[in-house]
């Protein structure tokens, strides 16, 4: 496959694509060519058709410590609003149709936590730090942070994280829900990550992509259209192969074969 200056890219499993941020001078802050290699990574998985979930992660040290602050430092106005600064880094991962899981090991702060809760699933290790200092920096959450936190673990604690800049703990995450699952070992998270994504990538590749889409809309609609527009969906997918594979499988009498969708 293609080689990059800031990532390392692997199929460590069959339909599984691994994405590590590889930056450890910098601590894998999210430089334009690092962003610009991670979309290309994320792109080229998300268009084959071999590749059915991903995970993304980071080093034991760090996921990643944010955005480039050398970089941005003396950004204008009207450089930020005129590129739409972050809105191109982040498109790309929020509308992947394949699933994502992020494997949090280390610093994920600024910017990191963002990219971090853009994923489908979180997974961390106890270790993990969770932050968004840019309240230290003067200027606040620029990559979601603000929505998603607030989402994740709700109002009052995310307003306490973003007001004073204070960190939280990857098994505080866990409690909080921020993150599905916690690892003692950032080994065992990436692994956990894998064998998560490996599990989904068994499965029907069309329920997969619907469940992630009806999912995410409960993010955007209210409950009833949500409702209705799962049911849409549901309904949608009597026309597929694998439902008919799916149920009619279970449906047989005798061993049950394993369904190659
Ligand atoms: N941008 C650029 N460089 C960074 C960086 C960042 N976000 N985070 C770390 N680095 C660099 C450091 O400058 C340092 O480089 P040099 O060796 O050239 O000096 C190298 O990475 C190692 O960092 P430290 O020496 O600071 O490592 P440490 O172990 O002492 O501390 C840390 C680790 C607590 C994470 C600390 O590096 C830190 O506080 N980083 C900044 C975290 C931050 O504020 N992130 C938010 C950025 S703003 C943002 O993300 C906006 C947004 O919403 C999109």
């Amino acid at each position: 496959g293609k080689s990059y200056e800031f990532l390392l890219v692997s199929e460590p499993k069959p339909k599984v694509g691994l994405i590590q941020l590889n930056r450890p001078k910098a601590l894998n802050a999210l430089s334009t060519p690092l962003i610009t290699e991670l979309n290309s990574a994320l792109q080229t998985f998300q268009s084959n058709p071999a590749i059915s979930a991903i995970v993304l992660t980071g080093s034991e040290k760090a996921f990643a410590a944010g955005a480039d602050i050398k970089e941005m430092k003396d950004l204008s106005f009207s450089a930020a609003y005129g590129s739409d600064f972050i809105e191109s880094w982040s498109s790309l991962i929020t509308f992947l149709k394949k699933p994502l899981i992020t494997a949090v090991n280390g610093y994920a702060l600024g910017g990191g936590c963002e990219l971090a809760m853009m994923g489908d699933i979180l997974y961390a290790s106890k270790g993990a730090v969770f932050g968004q200092p840019e309240i230290k920096l003067g200027t606040i959450p620029g990559a979601g942070g603000s929505q998603r936190l607030t989402r994740a673990i709700g109002k009052s604690r995310a307003m306490e994280c973003i007001l004073t800049g204070s960190n939280i703990s990857g098994t505080q995450a866990g409690e909080w829900g921020l993150a599905a699952r916690v690892f003692e070992t950032p080994q065992e998270c990436v692994d956990g990550a894998v064998a998560t994504a490996e599990k989904i990538a068994g499965f029907s590749q069309i329920a997969v992509k619907a469940a992630k889409e009806v999912v995410n809309k409960s993010q955007e609609l209210g409950i009833r259209e949500g409702v209705e527009f799962e049911r849409r969906v549901f309904h949608g997918l009597f026309g597929s192969r694998d439902q008919k594979l799916g149920m009619g499988s279970f449906a047989e009498k005798g061993p049950k074969a394993k369904v190659e969708w």
